[in-house]
């Protein structure tokens, strides 16, 4: 039962006020889905929040056969689909014109060099000030030759140059186990310093997971109370209810413990867990959430027998519609051996955690689409109120909905008004009022300012992988398939029977 929404009563207290430094932004794959539907409308967005800096041009490089004007309508189709605001003509016709296209190949040499003629004139033009911002929305395979054609044609500032900067922006998957993902790091190492890298996890731009640590450590009330001595487990979900679509292809070789666990749940779980940092800064922060990810104990081939559990959909009924079979879907194999649901017990070795279950689970075709962390706090002692071994009390938890209806509620047991004392659990609940914005728009941002605090540093990203790729291993050595659940459920049955074997259930969400 919710008993109240809150109002904000206090001013914005603005941490810093970053400055917005001249810049042009390269998108490599702009015709690509990627810009479509999430680079160019948040791009808007932050132009329509005088977000984007004043000398800001943005230069689409891609293959199509194209020029300024056919891509600009093909942005503003974008826009006008995929922004959270509308398009409006007035901030269109200032933002239309700053967009340009370049047409070239990822693997030709010369192509660069024309790219960097016309960014000169562009840079000239804006006085964008010769800084650049390279996106790669781009297949992994592209890009060590991207990064290396951008370093022949002389378009890779060193990182300390003190008038311009280049950064390169990157996008998961970063490899598809460690070994893979060390190679990619190296050869982006080769042309490029680690402060110029920043590697995208667009769960860390959510304002819900930014408003984590937020929660955590601009409040007194919580920070006691998270540790072992009071609280009894943490559940962290992820579900979705759509299907693999389009993204088969990709899919396929990566399943759900790749495409969400290694990245997005770890991301999230490190800054729950993650010990006070010493300050906001980026180093700080990134050092505390990989204590956190190399404190995660491994899985040994017992627990993954025993607490890392697979699944893949059968046909089934999501919001009333039927939907196929995971098998069944478009550009998969019949035959098909890839998970599309993950559930995971993971405890984390240190003073604060240890006792403590961190419970996981994500997947695809669940009954809807929530994300949502609970902290369930320990049950008060079998006395008092809680007497009653038939009708006991629910324990305090803090839940924290990452999406949708993000916000976050308190649950904690009140008397029902009255002559008698009964008791009930009510929720304090937080929602957020207004529109919040989208994950790319603070991300783009963050990049612009130089910030690197919400993206994975290489560290991060190679602890994650050494700790699911034992996951990997047996799995795919394995004879076994993955355990079906029915499109609309919430995972397969032994996903539940692993939280009854440790005395819990899975919230309903
Ligand atoms: C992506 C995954 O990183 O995140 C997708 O590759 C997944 O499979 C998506 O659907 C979920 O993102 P969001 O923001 O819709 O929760």
């Amino acid at each position: 039962m919710a008993v109240a929404t809150h109002e904000t009563v206090a001013v914005n207290h603005f941490v810093s006020k970053p400055v917005n430094p001249p810049c042009a932004i390269v998108i490599f794959g702009g015709a690509g889905a990627l810009s479509h539907r999430k680079l160019l409308p948040a791009l808007y967005n932050l132009s329509l929040d005088g977000d984007l800096p004043e000398h800001c041009p943005i230069v689409a490089f891609s293959m199509e056969d194209l020029d300024d004007e056919s891509y600009r309508a093909l942005a503003r189709d974008a826009v006008e689909k995929f922004s959270r605001r509308p398009l409006e003509a007035a901030a269109w016709a200032k933002f239309g014109p700053r967009i340009h296209y370049v047409r070239g190949r990822f693997t030709e040499r010369g192509d660069y060099d024309g790219l960097r003629e016309r960014l000169e004139e562009i840079d000239h033009a804006y006085a964008s000030g010769g800084n650049h911002i390279y996106y790669f929305a781009i297949p992994p395979s592209f890009i060590e030759s991207c990064a290396a054609m951008l370093h022949e044609a002389g378009m890779i500032r060193p990182p300390d140059g003190e008038e311009h900067f280049t950064r390169v922006v990157v996008e998961k998957p970063i490899g598809y186990d460690l070994a893979s993902a060390t190679a990619i790091n190296d050869r982006i190492a080769l042309n490029f310093d680690e402060s110029q890298i920043f590697r995208i996890d667009h769960y860390l731009g959510k304002e819900t997971v930014e408003n984590l640590m937020v929660l955590r450590f601009a409040n007194a009330i919580f920070e006691p109370l998270w540790t072992s001595r009071s609280v009894d487990h943490v559940q962290l979900t992820v579900a979705e209810d759509e299907g693999v679509g389009t993204r088969a292809p990709y899919y396929e070789q990566a399943g759900a413990l790749r495409d969400m666990v290694q990245s997005h749940i770890l991301s999230v779980l490190s800054i729950i867990a993650m010990e006070p940092p010493r300050s906001t800064r980026a180093r700080a922060v990134r050092d505390s959430k990989l204590d956190v990810l190399r404190s995660i104990r491994r899985f040994s081939d017992e627990d993954i027998e025993k607490f890392a559990v697979r699944g893949q959909y059968s046909a089934g009924l999501v919001a009333g519609a039927a939907v196929p079979a995971y098998r069944q879907e478009a550009a998969v194999a019949p035959d098909s051996r890839t998970e599309t649901f993950v559930a995971m017990r993971c405890w984390i070795d240190n003073w604060r955690w240890a006792g403590v279950p961190f419970y996981i689970r994500t997947g695809k075709r669940m009954p809807k689409r929530a994300s949502e962390i609970a902290i369930y706090f320990k049950a008060v002692p079998r006395i008092l109120y809680n007497s009653n071994p038939r009708a006991q009390l629910a324990p305090n938890m803090l839940t924290i909905r990452i999406q949708p209806d993000e916000g976050l509620s308190v649950h904690i047991i009140s008397k029902v008004p009255g002559a008698q004392v009964r008791l009930q659990q009510v929720a304090v609940d937080f929602h957020y009022t207004t529109t919040t914005p989208e994950a790319y728009e603070t991300l783009l941002r963050d990049v612009i300012h130089g910030d690197q605090t919400l993206f994975m540093r290489r560290d991060a990203v190679e602890a994650s992988w050494s700790l699911v790729d034992p996951i990997i291993g047996a799995w795919a050595e394995s004879p076994a398939d993955p355990p079906l659940y029915a499109a609309g459920s919430w995972g397969p049955i032994e996903a539940a029977l692993m939280m009854a074997a440790d005395g819990r259930a899975w919230r309903a969400l």
